[in-house]
């Protein structure tokens, strides 16, 4: 056992896991695939994802780190008695360090958008020149690599200041803050002339669009967005005190998490349907939130007026605050990896990480730059890692930690950490463990594998 540190209260260990749950996907990915895939009838698919897969995963994670008090590598090393498995705690302790290196870059990014908007850079910009801005930006032979160290120097003053001291208060202060911003756009966003359109394209349910590909997207999403499979909640949950409920906390946390999700859609169809554009075409991901929304934002707010401008700062501030407290947790999971299993002090352990993510992640910041250069199988470095981590690593990882989880941990020891050893009732217990044996694992492998491609000669 290792001489660590508890979270301070139920609320703090609940806000730092919504923080590592409540991300970039929540915003650039949820509301576009719920939109093009049917609305309600997405939200209810995802919801019985999050339910039959997401929960039992991630509560397995919990109680994976509460049990053994360590981090994620020695957790599955204490729990596997020596056997193979020990690799599946190193593999999540690895994926999370690699897909840190490139969440960073955008991280940066949104720093960079935050300024813009701050000094009114997008004031009667013309909706063509939004493209050329992005480009130039990435393509800038410093600037996103200076913004990157700037995002993992804040990263990593708060992740050295401890786990109460640091992931805890700030997480106390962040997320509060967050859900007042998501509030405040979306109350501007849905008083738009137009807006309903915008609201009737994400909730009306449209059973007709659900096909199997849908259901692998919820399912994909659903992972990535409650942040299983990399030893984040298992880490944070290391720090969980005996008393903390696990299965109330996974809910509470899922909970905040598609709420989120769900009020980002309100934010971003509104103003998108205001200005009369097909919402099939403002693309995903970076395409999204950089190029199409900015536009949008101008647009629907009266070019160049001062609410454009602080709809446009509080937006990308919201992103900034959303990708920091998951980009936290992912340093969290390497720090607490170097410091306990090397014998190093937080402070060094941090250091190592912080320096080893800088020197990466700027490879992958300059990547559309002065690196466009360096490609692999037509990929830019930012590009690889984003697909070596999203198609292979992420998935093998999560689908490991499902078998782990389901064939190989004690049924007592599960039954002991539900019930915090008796003190709260457990009626889902079997419920759990059917979804943990059978649903999770089965479902996993079938994002693995049609991610991997395999299931592309069917279509
Ligand atoms: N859950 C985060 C999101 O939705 C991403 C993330 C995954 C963060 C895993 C940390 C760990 O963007």
């Amino acid at each position: 056992m290792y001489n660590r540190e508890n979270f301070g209260s139920k609320l703090g260990a609940i806000l730092a896991a919504a923080g590592s749950a409540v991300g970039l996907g929540n915003v650039w990915r949820f509301p576009i695939i719920t939109g093009q895939n049917g609305g309600a009838a997405f939200i209810i698919i995802y919801v019985l994802c999050i339910f039959l897969l997401g929960l039992p995963i991630m509560i397995s994670e919990f109680l994976i780190g509460r049990h053994t008090h360590a981090n994620t590598a020695g957790a599955y090393r204490i729990l596997s008695n020596g056997s193979a498995w020990k690799w599946v705690g190193r593999l999540g302790v690895f994926t999370g360090w690699f897909i840190l290196c490139y969440y960073a870059v955008v991280g940066g990014w949104t720093i960079h958008y935050t300024y813009l908007s701050a000094v009114n850079a997008f004031a009667g910009v013309d909706a063509q020149e939004y493209g050329n801005i992005f480009t130039s930006f990435v393509s800038n032979p410093w600037l996103p690599a200076l913004w990157l160290l700037v995002f993992i120097g804040v990263t990593h003053v708060v992740v050295v200041r401890g786990v109460r001291s640091g992931i805890e208060k700030f997480s106390k202060v962040m997320m509060p803050t967050l859900f007042i911003i998501v509030i405040l756009l979306v109350v501007c966003s849905v008083m738009l002339p137009g807006a309903e359109q915008g609201i009737k394209f994400l909730l009306v349910p449209d059973f007709s669009k659900v096909t199997s590909e849908v259901v692998l997207q919820a399912m994909g999403q659903a992972f990535f967005s409650l942040s299983l499979g990399m030893g984040c909640l298992c880490t944070y949950a290391s720090y969980f005190d005996k008393s903390t409920p696990l299965a109330k906390t996974a809910l509470n946390v899922s909970f905040i998490d598609t709420v989120i999700a769900i009020m980002a859609g309100f934010i971003i169809f509104p103003s998108i349907f205001n200005i009369g554009m097909d919402p099939n075409e403002v693309g995903m991901g970076a395409s999204l939130t950089f190029i199409s929304l900015p536009n949008v934002f101008q647009k629907a707010f009266c070019d160049g007026s001062l609410l454009a401008c602080v709809f446009s700062v509080m937006f990308y501030f919201l992103l900034f605050v959303a990708a920091l407290t998951s980009t936290i947790s992912l340093h969290e999971v390497a720090t607490a990896y170097v410091s306990e299993e090397f014998n190093v002090s937080r402070r060094v352990g941090a250091t190592v990480i912080t320096c080893t993510v800088a020197v990466l992640g700027t490879l992958c910041a300059l990547s559309f730059g002065p690196l466009s250069g360096i490609t692999l199988f037509d990929m830019n470095i930012f590009e690889l890692f984003d697909e070596f981590s999203g198609s292979i690593l992420l998935p093998l990882s999560g689908m490991l930690i499902a078998i782990f989880a389901g064939w190989t941990l004690d049924r007592q020891l599960y039954r002991d950490e539900i019930s915090n050893h008796g003190e709260i009732k457990a009626p889902y217990f079997k419920v759990l463990i059917i979804c943990l044996r059978y649903v999770a694992p089965v479902a996993v492998c079938v994002v693995f594998l049609d991610k991997l491609g395999v299931f592309d000669f069917l279509k």
